[in-house]
């Protein structure tokens, strides 16, 4: 997968390409991250790629020119007249695993990091195809948001995770809160890890695992809980552990 980065700071990024799953993943081509300074395009001598919004209020906002051309001359490189463009800004679709997982199935994308009070929006009417929240808080640019995508996609491809970490993705995918994990000392500090996890009883063990994840989801994330289908087996284990619990 190609990832070209549209971005006015491009040495925010200095941290995620050079750590751990995407740094690997770099070093074994199977993504190839490509950065463009927005600046780079506009033709101006003072290279401005801001102006005052009309109609007035308060910050600046991404003038489209630099933008557009930016975008063109990546479309151009690769030889093809669409590819799926990414405006990462609070006003897109709220990011989450399901799209995270879409992303990856592209064989290019090109993600722009928005700034300042906003973007010239024929931005996202006529050069995007999608806007990406990654949560209903405001940042200072686009820039995590990228980078927050760029991890969760990258992740995903083929090839990136080792056969282990990549049985725990599928897990996840299922909806439901991870259960607590431990690992030695068995016991710290008076704190002891629980006794089921050292039974030896896969069965039990699995359980367990399965009654924790439900608690915890219902407990912290109700919202995800609706969207799983529980089997009956499911609801004992959830109806088991409140019957505990009150
Ligand atoms: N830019 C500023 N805030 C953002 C957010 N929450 N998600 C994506 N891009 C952003």
């Amino acid at each position: 997968m190609r990832i070209d980065i549209l971005t006015l700071f491009p040495q925010m990024f200095d941290g995620l390409l050079n750590c751990s799953i995407i740094a690997r993943a770099r070093e074994r081509g199977l993504v190839d991250i490509r950065f463009h300074d927005i600046r780079a395009h506009t033709h101006d001598k003072h290279r401005v790629v801001d102006d005052y919004p009309y109609g007035g209020g308060a910050g600046m906002v991404l003038k489209p020119e630099p933008i557009f051309e930016a975008v063109e001359a990546i479309k151009a490189e690769l030889g093809l007249s669409t590819v799926p463009t990414i405006l990462l800004s609070p006003q897109g679709r709220l990011f989450d695993q399901i799209i995270a997982k879409d992303l990856a199935e592209y064989e290019h994308l090109i993600l722009i990091c928005g700034h300042y009070e906003g973007v010239d929006e024929r931005v996202a009417e006529y050069l995007t195809n999608d806007e990406i929240s990654i949560g209903d808080y405001l940042l200072s640019g686009g820039e995590i948001a990228a980078m927050v995508v760029t991890d969760c996609v990258v992740r995903l491809l083929p090839g990136v995770l080792g056969s282990e970490e990549s049985l725990v993705e599928e897990s996840h995918i299922g909806g439901l809160l991870e259960y607590p994990q431990y690992t030695r000392p068995e016991v710290y500090r008076d704190l002891a890890v629980p006794s089921v996890l050292l039974s030896g009883d896969h069965g039990e063990i699995a359980r367990w695992r399965r009654q924790q994840s439900l608690l915890r989801t219902a407990k912290r994330r109700p919202d995800l809980l609706d969207k799983v289908v529980l089997s009956t087996e499911d609801r004992k284990l959830l109806s088991k552990a409140s019957e505990i619990k009150s």
